[in-house]
């Protein structure tokens, strides 16, 4: 039997960063290139970050193929989002877009080339030219593996920066004083089992989404949400969780991601009567709608007996038209994934395809700066010591909708602009505040209930449970039915959850205790979406609620708070004005 130790170890750092995904390693080479002492958490090698599957590019108004500017690109993202996006975030998400662009480029970040030297860049859903007229080549691209030139960039970077990667480590829980600021986390070390206290002046949540609480989901197996579960458990609220995307290309039944570019490139989706349907949906930009817009038409197109295969469940993807040539060259790993996971040789084969869940739009809120905030006497307030970037974070610039492309653009412009934020404020000569006596008990407690349990429940039956219980009442379409279903099944899952235990108690690369920590996480994700989900009455962006068809903006224009105590709701206003431009006013969203 193995024993948790009560004596944990200490380490001090400047800055902990968990998790080594685009945002994180951005954040950290930021922060390590100004001197500071900075460690990276990361349950994988960097490498192998969940960033690694972005395939189809990073969005930013370049202009190098057709005329474009960023404020255009601004409107596509506020349209884009169903008018739930935070309105300053998005001007300076979309003005600084280039800069960081080229900043990779400069970094050594590998970019397919136009011949005459600057960086290719594709179409993508929801991206156009002069505010709705026609789709505009705004991606840009590294083949259909951006995510994966991006990651080794900045890994390779981080390492000449002198960051710290401690590889195979999961945080598991926040560290708050009695101030409620934040000065470091616990963590256990995967390959002994053993956990330590690191203390920091600045903990920056780069955890990723949570895409595996779904049962059919693009997302890589590590995402479990573990940054809304750490920030959940202390105390803090997660914002608008019922919008999650459902991409509309996942391979049918095996949920890999079949990128947007392919659509970009020029492929078209088709039913059962080889009719390419998004024509009658989007018939300015047909296949190149937002993808909230697509996986509804794929969808109705399969509910109304036009789906294909002998379940007539999926609708096909069709490149053969794009030409041998052009697919081994920007397209070589859809070829790839196409032969693996669908059987088909997409130069002669359309690839099968259903809307698979790939983003959460919601997450840990934040300023602009990265800071985390939560509502204090009616007003926001910045936790102290705490960052959160990327897809566990919501800044909200996706609002309810996110588009394609501009999530490696958010993990770059909002990793870079906390590092910015941190080193302003002068860490270096600040000192860390003095750690609890009782800094590990909370998770040394939730270890040891874990070691000592005799429940009868099994990690993965909960887990996988939570998993179809998603999948079934929180899908594309919602009714409040299903809703208040899935809301039954999921509480009655958070009890179930209480009583699992694992046999296994080794301590060397015990995965079974990781994914039973994981599935903390899981639960309280599933547990925000789904309440955020039944109280939210209108449809908007990806949450497409049948039984209220239309979005009502004087009801429900505002963002969601989720508390885990108490499974409560607050909700506070929308930030529509920009900081420099006027206000884009809601309208309604045709394509
Ligand atoms: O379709 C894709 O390549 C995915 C990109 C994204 O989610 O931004």
């Amino acid at each position: 039997m193995a024993t948790i130790k009560s004596a944990i170890p200490t380490r001090r750092f400047d800055a902990v960063i968990v998790g080594a995904g685009g945002s994180g390693m951005r954040a950290s080479l930021q922060l390590a290139e100004a001197g500071l002492n900075v460690a990276v958490l990361s349950k994988v090698f960097p490498t192998r970050s969940h960033t690694v599957a972005a395939q189809g590019g990073i969005g930013a108004s370049l202009g190098n193929m057709a005329e474009d500017n960023w404020f255009w690109h601004m409107f596509d993202t506020v349209k884009g989002g169903d008018y739930l996006g935070d309105q300053d975030a998005i001007e300076f998400m979309c003005r600084e877009a280039p800069k960081v662009v080229y900043e990779l480029e400069h970094f050594g970040m590998p970019f397919d080339r136009n011949p005459d030297g600057t960086i290719y860049q594709r179409p993508f859903g929801g991206h156009t030219a002069n505010l709705g007229e026609k789709p505009v080549q705004r991606a840009c691209a590294a083949a259909d593996r951006t995510g994966h030139a991006l990651l080794h960039t900045l890994y390779q970077r981080n390492v000449r920066a002198r960051t710290h990667f401690f590889v195979e480590w999961m945080a598991l829980d926040l560290i708050r004083d009695a101030d409620g600021d934040v000065i470091g986390v616990v963590a256990l070390e995967m390959e002994t089992g053993e956990c330590m206290i690191l203390e920091a002046k600045t903990t920056i949540m780069a955890t990723g989404g949570a895409g595996r609480i779904f049962a059919a989901s693009t997302n890589a197996f590590i995402n479990t949400g573990d940054g809304m579960g750490m920030a959940a458990r202390a105390g803090l609220p997660l914002q608008d969780m019922e919008f999650w995307q459902f991409h509309p290309t996942g391979v049918s039944g095996a949920g890999v991601l079949i990128t947007e570019g392919v659509r970009g490139e020029g492929g078209i989706l088709i039913n059962s009567e080889g009719e390419r349907f998004m024509e009658r949906y989007a018939p300015t930009l047909k296949d190149l709608a937002p993808r909230d817009f697509v996986s509804r038409s794929m969808d109705q197109e399969i509910k109304e007996g036009r789906g294909c295969g002998p379940n007539k469940d999926h609708v096909m993807l069709d490149l053969r038209h794009i030409g041998a040539d052009t697919i081994a060259k920007r397209l070589p790993s859809i070829l790839e994934i196409g032969h693996k996971f669908a059987n088909v040789d997409a130069t002669k084969e359309p690839i099968p395809v259903v809307p698979t869940i790939h983003y959460q739009m919601g997450g840990i809120p934040t300023n602009i700066h990265g800071q985390v905030v939560t509502p204090k006497d009616g007003a926001p307030a910045v936790v102290n010591g705490l960052y959160a970037i990327g897809e566990c974070a919501c800044v909200s610039v996706h609002g309810a909708n996110r588009l394609g492309t501009n999530s490696l653009l958010d993990l770059v412009v909002f990793g870079r602009a906390a590092g910015n934020h941190i080193v302003a404020s002068n860490l270096k000569a600040k000192e860390n505040k003095p750690l609890p006596a009782d800094a590990a008990k909370f998770s040394m407690e939730r270890l040891a209930r874990l070691e000592n349990s005799t429940g009868s429940e099994t990690v993965q039956g909960v887990a996988n449970d939570i998993r179809a219980a998603m999948q079934k009442y929180c899908g594309v379409f919602r009714t409040e039915e299903l809703l208040k279903q899935g809301y039954v099944e999921i509480m009655k899952l958070d009890e179930r959850r209480k009583h699992v235990a694992f046999k296994d108690k080794s301590m060397v690369f015990n995965t079974a205790r990781v994914e039973a920590l994981e599935l903390d996480n899981l639960i309280e994700t599933a547990k925000a979406t789904i309440t955020s989900a039944v109280a939210r009455k209108e449809s908007r962006g990806a949450h497409a609620h049948s039984d209220y068809p239309q979005r009502d903006d004087d009801n429900w224009m505002k963002h969601t708070l989720w508390y885990s105590e108490g499974n409560r709701l607050e909700y506070k206003p929308v930030v529509t004005k920009p900081l420099t431009v006027d206000t884009f006013k809601p309208k309604p969203r045709t394509f």
